[in-house]
């Protein structure tokens, strides 16, 4: 089983969610309604999606049931990412302008509001309260790990557990709690929505340590933005702290970081850092930290039931680690 052979195995129920995606943005402000359906019509994996209906085929499946939270969860990293993109200053996401750049940071911060809402006026339909709060808290945590990014912007004193501790609430937990959610919604048995979380977690310190080399590694065609992004914005990823602990390179890095946080950037200093950079053993080691959570992800599927999503769900770890997008 392939990646694309799961989107394919579930294509009628993406479908059914892609168009609830659209449904549930729609508004009679039109300026509303375009910025946020551009995001929306710019793609992206939905893996959130996917990842709830795996979970749920650990219970009573029950689409229109699982679409609800799927709904809710897309539009939550939807409404993320355009407040994302105002504090980052960027111009480019999913190879279209973001919405801060097509039309302004006022409207991006509305058009982020306003994604967010919908997203609780879709997960609503749903009577769980025990739903909710574990969204409410996962969104809670999400405004705490960026605001410790914030906080520790061109800071290259910061140490692996502040960088693990802030992708554990910016990222981890979202797709935890999509696992998490997709078997409760369902009514999975508590030990496997358990795993399911476990799962989702280290799925998802995989994920944006996997996204952190990317955006070392990875062209602008691939990427659909400026490779070397993060250090632009002054954030300072796992690959990099790695890199730092060569004295070769942490000066070079420093005055970057230095010229960056100024009034004029010293564009070939950067470029210098991220030569040095992507050149280094910090990529390797990166790269093997994300593998370890791929295999803490798996070992968290061992005692679910065998039944076929389990397969589809290691497919999709070991993507994570191997995606180029
Ligand atoms: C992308 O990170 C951003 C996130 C994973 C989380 C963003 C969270 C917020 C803005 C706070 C909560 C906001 C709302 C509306 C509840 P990145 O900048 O490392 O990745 P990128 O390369 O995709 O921009
Ligand atoms: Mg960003």
């Amino acid at each position: 089983m392939k990646l694309l052979d799961i989107y394919s195995k579930f294509s009628d129920d993406i479908h059914y969610i892609e168009n609830k995606l659209q449904e549930s943005v729609r508004s009679e402000d039109a300026q509303l309604n375009d910025a946020a359906l551009h995001l929306l019509k710019a793609g992206g994996k939905r893996l959130r999606p996917v990842f709830v209906l795996l979970a749920g085929r650990f219970g009573k499946y029950d689409v229109e049931l699982l679409s609800h939270v799927a709904v809710s969860l897309e539009l939550i990293h939807m409404a993320t990412l355009v407040h994302d993109d105002v504090i980052d200053d960027a111009a480019m996401r999913r190879g279209q302008l973001t919405v801060k750049e097509k039309w302004d940071e006022r409207i991006a911060m509305y058009t982020g509001d306003y994604i967010l809402a919908k997203a609780l006026t879709v997960v609503t339909k749903l009577d769980r309260p025990d739903i909710h709060r574990i969204l409410s808290h996962a969104v809670v945590q999400m405004v705490i790990g960026e605001m410790e990014q914030l906080r520790l912007f061109y800071n290259v004193e910061q140490s692996v557990r502040d960088y693990l501790l802030r992708i554990r609430r910016k990222t981890a937990l979202l797709i935890a709690v999509s696992c998490q959610l997709g078997a409760l919604a369902a009514d999975a048995p508590k030990i496997v929505t358990q795993r399911l979380y476990s799962f989702g977690y280290n799925v998802g310190m995989a994920f944006q340590i996997q996204d952190d080399l990317l955006d070392l590694t990875g062209t602008a065609e691939q990427l659909g933005k400026p490779p070397g992004s993060d250090i632009r914005q002054g954030n300072v990823t796992l690959p990099v702290l790695y890199a730092i602990q060569d004295e070769r390179i942490s000066d070079t890095v420093r005055r970057a970081l230095e010229s960056l946080r100024g009034a004029s950037a010293d564009d070939s200093l950067v470029d210098e850092a991220l030569t040095l950079i992507r050149g280094s053993a910090g990529i390797r080691e990166a790269e093997r930290l994300a593998a370890k959570y791929i295999d803490k992800a798996l070992a968290a599927l061992e005692d679910v039931p065998d039944i076929p999503e389990k397969e589809d769900l290691a497919v999709l770890a070991r993507f994570i680690t191997n995606r180029t997008y």
